[in-house]
């Protein structure tokens, strides 16, 4: 039910501090270690490669997990969507570990790449929303996200959701591996941090409201540019953003600009830098200047501590692994804003169903 509000997509944002929380409850046993499968754990401490097969918003959920997944297991991983890996199938790896990320655990693109790993015999784990789906009875192991029905069609929760199972899942499988990363990395604590952190985004939803009125709601095109895991996280900023409001939305690695699309930018164009990584944030804010010049309107979200006076959207300091699960909240708000703005269905967008259980 959505009760009080007019949208479920604003509910379900407005419900990640809480799914953070839970997944905290349902993840922490009571000697304070990691509740996941002792099985899963040392299969995957065991494999060399880990390959993260997904769609859309979920496969933007495995780039925002990349890095922390292999800093803290020392594991590579490779992010393949759905629809492309299951025509054409890598050079696979001596001992791969395959992980299914799909809220509905229905995708047929997904499936269709999980019965073709399966007939390999290579070990597979689902994680998703919902307990008993196609996805989760046909892999080895499934971790749930918990974060209640998702009912919009624009994926929220279950994209923050999936990033902080990969974390409590990456902390518990290199404390197996005895690595000092995962054992000294404080994963429940840090996930609390998150949760207040996006209730204090959350509890100013008006700022956002004015600054899609100002720099998105009018518009035909946006950018959202970023490096590292601001680029991850730009490239679902952007899909948030032309699914439900139809602007015109691409997320780009910020230096890769100047190499072609930089031409696309008029007089008015907006450009929104996330800037959450303190080795690339000065390079970001390079890349926003060159825009400004050729005319770009930009507006800027950044972590407080790496904040310039004149930056729109500030986020509180959160561990770095998990910044992702920060910055995507303001893009939310603002792909959820100019919908409004605009005078669309937020909930339902024109050509979309919210499974899609054909290839
Ligand atoms: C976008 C969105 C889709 C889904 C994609 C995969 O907001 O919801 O891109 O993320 O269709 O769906 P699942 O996660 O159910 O496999």
């Amino acid at each position: 039910e959505k009760g009080t509000y007019p949208y479920y997509m604003l509910k379900e944002i407005d419900e990640q501090p809480a799914v953070m929380r839970r997944l905290v409850q349902e993840y922490r046993q009571a000697d304070g270690e990691i509740h996941i499968d002792s099985a899963l754990v040392s299969e995957l401490a065991a494999s060399d490669r880990v390959y993260i097969v997904a769609c859309g918003t979920s496969s933007h959920a495995g780039w925002a997990a990349k890095r922390f997944f292999e800093e803290l297991t020392q594991i590579p991983v490779e992010i393949h969507l759905s629809s492309e890996f299951g025509y054409n199938l890598p050079l696979i790896s001596k001992k791969p570990f395959f992980i299914y990320l799909s809220q509905s655990g229905e995708t047929a693109d997904s499936r269709q790449v999980l019965v073709k790993t399966n007939e390999l015999d290579y070990p597979a784990l689902t994680i998703t929303n919902v307990a008993g789906s196609t996805l989760s009875r046909e892999a080895d192991h499934t971790l749930l996200l918990y974060a209640g029905p998702e009912i919009a069609v624009a994926s929220t929760k279950a994209y923050t959701a999936q990033i902080a199972v990969m974390a409590l899942l990456a902390t518990a499988v290199g404390r197996t591996k005895g690595l000092a990363k995962a054992t000294n990395f404080p994963v429940f604590q840090e996930l609390g941090i998150v949760a207040s952190a996006m209730e204090s985004i959350i509890s100013e939803k008006s700022h956002f409201s004015d600054l899609t009125a100002e720099y998105l709601t009018a518009t035909r095109n946006a950018f959202y540019i970023g490096r590292g895991n601001d680029y991850y996280v730009s490239m679902e900023a952007a899909l948030k953003l032309k699914e439900i409001s139809y602007i015109q939305a691409e997320g780009f690695a910020a230096g890769e600009l100047k190499h072609g699309t930089i031409a696309l930018i008029e007089e008015g164009t907006p450009v929104i830098g996330i800037i959450t990584d303190e080795v690339t944030g000065s390079h970001t804010r390079g890349n926003l200047k060159e825009v400004e010049s050729r005319g770009a309107k930009t507006l800027v979200i950044a972590s407080e501590a790496l904040a310039k006076v004149g930056d729109q959207i500030l986020l509180p300091q959160v561990h770095p692994y998990l910044t992702s699960l920060l910055a995507v909240l303001p893009t939310q708000l603002l792909a959820y804003y100019a919908t409004l703005q605009r005078g669309y269905d937020v909930d339902k967008p024109r050509n979309l169903a919210k499974s899609v259980t054909v290839e």
